[in-house]
């Protein structure tokens, strides 16, 4: 029976954290879903094709039992529909403890079926955050050791019109 694994986040931006995460879990798995979530509830400044553009240029070119796919609604009815049986999540320091345990706790009382496989993330990636990385290139800052080179020029990309169109509305 072919075991299949989803990867779900939000992924805005994908980073070398997720990739590695990502990488590991394939080797484990026969296959495995990097499911990008549909709801905005984090407000993205990448829309959903960007995001999907990204992990595919970053992820899922280079590896054959990787798949990429969005979902919404609830992750273990996405997890149903798929056939997957393992959830997995990647844990970078105790702070992301409580937080994982609460959602793999809540997964697990949906649906009993449903396991949380956790990867230690690296230490050379436990501190990365795509909040952080996204805060360091809107002030210019080197994020090239922290995320793939598409992610990093597509963010360049992003923060030059959004301060483009900062200018102009500030003169109209
Ligand atoms: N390396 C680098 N960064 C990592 C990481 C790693 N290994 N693991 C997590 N992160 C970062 C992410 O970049 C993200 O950073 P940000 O908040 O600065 O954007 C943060 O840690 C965690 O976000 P992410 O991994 O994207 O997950 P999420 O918490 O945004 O996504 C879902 C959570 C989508 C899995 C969850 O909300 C979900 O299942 N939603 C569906 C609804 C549902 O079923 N709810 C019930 C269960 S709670």
């Amino acid at each position: 029976m072919t075991k299949i694994a989803v990867y779900p986040g939000s992924f805005d931006p994908v980073t070398y954290g997720h990739v590695h995460i990502i990488q590991r879990a394939a080797k484990i798995f026969d296959k495995v879903i990097m499911a990008v979530t549909d709801d905005n509830y984090k407000n993205t400044i990448f829309s959903l094709e960007e995001r999907l553009n990204l992990i595919k240029a970053c992820c899922t070119q280079k590896n054959k039992n990787i798949e990429i796919d969005v979902f919404n609604g609830l992750l273990v009815d996405y997890m149903e529909k798929t056939g997957a049986v393992a959830i997995i999540r990647g844990l970078r320091a105790v702070s992301d403890f409580e937080y994982e345990m609460q959602m793999a706790s809540i997964n697990k009382h949906l649906n009993r079926r449903v396991e949380t496989v956790f990867l230690m993330s690296d230490a050379e990636y436990s501190f990365i955050s795509s909040t952080m990385i996204k805060n360091v290139a809107r002030l210019g800052g080197d994020i090239s050791h922290f995320v793939p080179e598409e992610v990093a020029i597509a963010l360049k990309e992003k923060y030059k019109e959004k301060y483009i169109n900062k200018v102009k509305s500030n003169r109209y």
